[in-house]
Order: structure tokens, then C-alpha cells, then sequence
């Protein structure tokens, strides 16, 4: 299993949902998260607000998948979340060692 973190503008959730619907993804977390790239120290706007603090509020994604789903889950994202503008965000792909479904005790990808 994989585990896919991505850090997007807020405002790109929606976008990203509706692309995982048209996909077999079968759960996500998301949460609020706050932070900066490159650009630290510089103004990004969010809201209409211009944010030249250190933090600029974002959205955090993380969603388990099976190995070969990770790949076009990460494009997904990307694809979703782009605005060709500073502070689209990141996202990553991690190996997870194990996963388990606590309502069934179901192990591993069965367990996503
Ligand atoms: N190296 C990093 N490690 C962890 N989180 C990061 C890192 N870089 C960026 N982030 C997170 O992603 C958010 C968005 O980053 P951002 O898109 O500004 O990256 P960037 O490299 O500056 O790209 P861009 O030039 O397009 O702005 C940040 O607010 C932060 O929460
Ligand atoms: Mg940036």
C-alpha cells in the first residue's frame, strides 16, 4: 500500500473529489493545515485576503491506496489542484508498511 499526502489550496478540494469520484477511490482524510514553499515571506492570496504571514492556510489530503493506484492518484491530484499560480502545493507518495480495517479486522489492501 501507498499512502498519498498532498497539501492543496483550500479551494481545490471540491475539484479534487469530484475527480476521485470518477475514480475507485475508496476513502480520504482530510484536514486543515497551514504553511509555506519557496516563496516564504511573500504574499500569496487566499480568499481575496492577501496573507503575508508566515502561514498561509491550506488543505491537507492523505488517501491509502493499493501500489499501482498511487501513481494516477498523485496525477489526480495535480491535475485537480493545478492553477498555474504560487502555492498549488505538493504531493507526495509514501510506502506503508501496514493497514488494517478496524470494523472487519481485514488486513493490507484488502483493508482499504
Ligand atoms: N518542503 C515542504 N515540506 C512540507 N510541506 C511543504 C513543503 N513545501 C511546501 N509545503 C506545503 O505546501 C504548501 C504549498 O507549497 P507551495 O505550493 O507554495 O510550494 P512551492 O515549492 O513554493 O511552489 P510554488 O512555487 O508553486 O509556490 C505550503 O504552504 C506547505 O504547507
Ligand atoms: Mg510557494
Amino acid at each position: 500500500m501507498m499512502l498519498v499526502t498532498a497539501i492543496v489550496k483550500p479551494f481545490a478540494l471540491g475539484d479534487v473529489r469530484a475527480a476521485f469520484e470518477r475514480m475507485d477511490i475508496a476513502g480520504m482524510t482530510v484536514s486543515e493545515a497551514s504553511g509555506y514553499g519557496r516563496q516564504r515571506g511573500h504574499t500569496e492570496v487566499y480568499r481575496g485576503a492577501e496573507y503575508r504571514i508566515d502561514f498561509v492556510p491550506k488543505t491537507r489530503l492523505e488517501i491509502l491506496t493499493r501500489d499501482d493506484d498511487a501513481e494516477r492518484v498523485a496525477t489526480a491530484v495535480q491535475d485537480a489542484a493545478r492553477t498555474d499560480k504560487i502555492g498549488d502545493g505538493k504531493v507526495w507518495i509514501l510506502d506503508v508498511e501496514a493497514a488494517y480495517r478496524i470494523r472487519t479486522c481485514e488486513a493490507g489492501e484488502d483493508a482499504l
